[in-house]
């Protein structure tokens, strides 16, 4: 028997694409592939790729750049690039680099095993396709293997929601939901290989209405049939649209022990003219209406935000805007991007803030984020919380898991196992951590 090809995927971009790269993983698993630790090592390389902004999609072309020494050594080397940048420019990236056997769309990976035969044969594949079928439905069940504590499943995809300056609606096409029993199958698979928590994927994962046995299920729905999986401790969903949360879900907030205290909820600008201008369908102060009840539901809950600066148009009082909502919500973690102009959007063609501009507002606007991330995470001191051990830590007896807020945390004298969920005082906080010690 000839030894196993090796496999190279390297992501970038959205937590989607974490989870479309295990799932392409193991659709190339059926045709004898194994994982390759380096790029050096593999038989065959993917790229799985952002679009989002400007700087995502330009680093994909100098990393296949510095894959052609790799290809020169090993000709029969395969590389390939998926995701976003993939579907958007498709073509382009096989003219720009001809050493690209493989190109292949987020809707199209099912159909990686007959393309992988294809480049084999000395052939090209490119499929940027939207097909009929349903991928997930496509994909063999996934395999036993034991894997880490923590998974992510995509239970929605696509958006229909066409901010003016969002690639999404473009490059993952309409929204669509899975069927619930499928998800519940993938989580109860996942359960059984060691994961005790898992996130719920989608672009507008509150807008899910997935088919259940009694007509369509609403994300909150889905929620209450997922806390009822024997074993699964922990459940999280992102990303959320503001005009998609719905009070059965801001209720689960409350109610559901399962569901964690933690929302990751974008609202991009804080000024309505600007929100207007994004096609971003809600103003500031029904923004700060939602946190306002989720936060009647679930006081601890923390928040966790996008902001674009230096939208087209965007003029000082309209920053000073996004700056009094910050002050307003208190955010425990955020997102923060200057405006990248990607073509093809309706923003693309608009007057665009000067450069220097909107540099210093992003800095102004980070260092506010920054500070009230530090206070949050001090606010933790003392606290006792829920931790999910993720991996041993760097000192001896040390631990480290994320806490019900995502924060995460350094448990110190820890003889627990990964996947324990320890109940543990918050002692210290650092830059971009906790440290603690457990309850006995
Ligand atoms: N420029 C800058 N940021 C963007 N985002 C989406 N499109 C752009 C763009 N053209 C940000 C939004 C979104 C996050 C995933 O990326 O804040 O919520
Ligand atoms: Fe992009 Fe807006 Fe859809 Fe989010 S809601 S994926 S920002 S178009």
């Amino acid at each position: 028997m000839s030894a196993p090809k090796k496999l190279f995927i390297k992501t970038y971009g959205c937590q989607m694409n974490v989870y479309d790269s295990e799932r392409m993983a193991e659709a190339l698993g059926e045709k004898g592939y194994v994982e390759a630790k380096t790029a050096d090592d593999a038989d065959m390389i993917l790229l799985n790729t952002c679009h989002i902004r400007e700087k995502a999609a330009e680093k994909i072309y100098s990393e296949l750049g510095r894959f052609k020494g790799l290809k020169a050594a090993k000709p029969d080397l395969k590389i390939g690039v998926a995701g976003c940048v993939a579907q958007a420019e498709g073509q382009e990236i096989m003219r720009r680099q001809p050493m690209v056997d493989l190109v292949v769309g987020p809707q199209s990976y099912h159909r990686l095993p007959e393309m992988e035969t294809k480049i084999r044969q000395g052939e090209k594949a490119l499929d940027t396709d939207f097909p009929e079928e349903d991928k997930f439905e496509k994909l063999k069940s996934r395999p036993k293997a034991k894997r880490g504590p923590t998974a992510f499943l995509t239970v929605q995809e696509g958006c229909d929601k066409f901010c003016a300056f969002c690639v999404v609606p473009y490059t993952r096409g309409a929204e669509v939901s899975r069927p619930a029993d499928r998800i519940l199958t993938e989580a109860r698979d996942l359960v059984e290989r060691g994961v005790r928590e898992i996130t719920l994927l989608g672009q507008n994962v509150n807008a899910y209405h997935g088919a259940g046995e009694n007509g369509d299920l609403t994300l909150a729905q889905l929620i209450w049939q997922l806390d009822k999986v024997d074993g699964l401790e922990r459940i999280r969903f992102t990303t959320s649209h503001p005009n998609d949360m719905m009070d059965d879900l801001i209720e689960a907030h409350g109610t559901c022990t399962k569901l964690m205290p933690y929302l990751h909820l974008p609202v991009q600008s804080g000024s309505d003219k600007i929100l207007k201008r994004m096609n971003r369908s809600h103003t500031a102060e029904s923004y700060l209406r939602v946190v306002e009840k989720i936060r009647a539901a679930r006081p601890d809950i923390l928040l966790s935000g996008d902001f674009i600066v230096g939208f087209p148009e965007e003029t000082e009082a309209d920053f000073q805007a996004t700056l009094d909502l910050i002050e307003e919500v208190n955010y425990g973690t955020a997102y923060s991007f200057k405006y990248s102009t990607r073509p093809g959007t309706p923003a693309a063609e608009r007057p665009q803030v000067d450069d220097a501009e909107a540099s210093e507002r992003l800095q102004r606007l980070q260092a506010l984020l920054s500070r009230q991330q530090r206070e949050i995470q001090e606010s933790m001191v003392g606290r006792e919380v829920g931790v999910l051990l993720e991996k041993p830590g760097r000192l001896p007896g040390q631990m480290v898991g994320k806490s019900d807020y995502l924060h995460s945390v350094h448990v110190s004298d820890c003889n627990r196992e990964v996947g324990d969920l320890a109940r543990v005082r918050i002692m210290a906080s650092s830059t971009n951590s906790l440290a603690g010690e457990l309850i006995r």
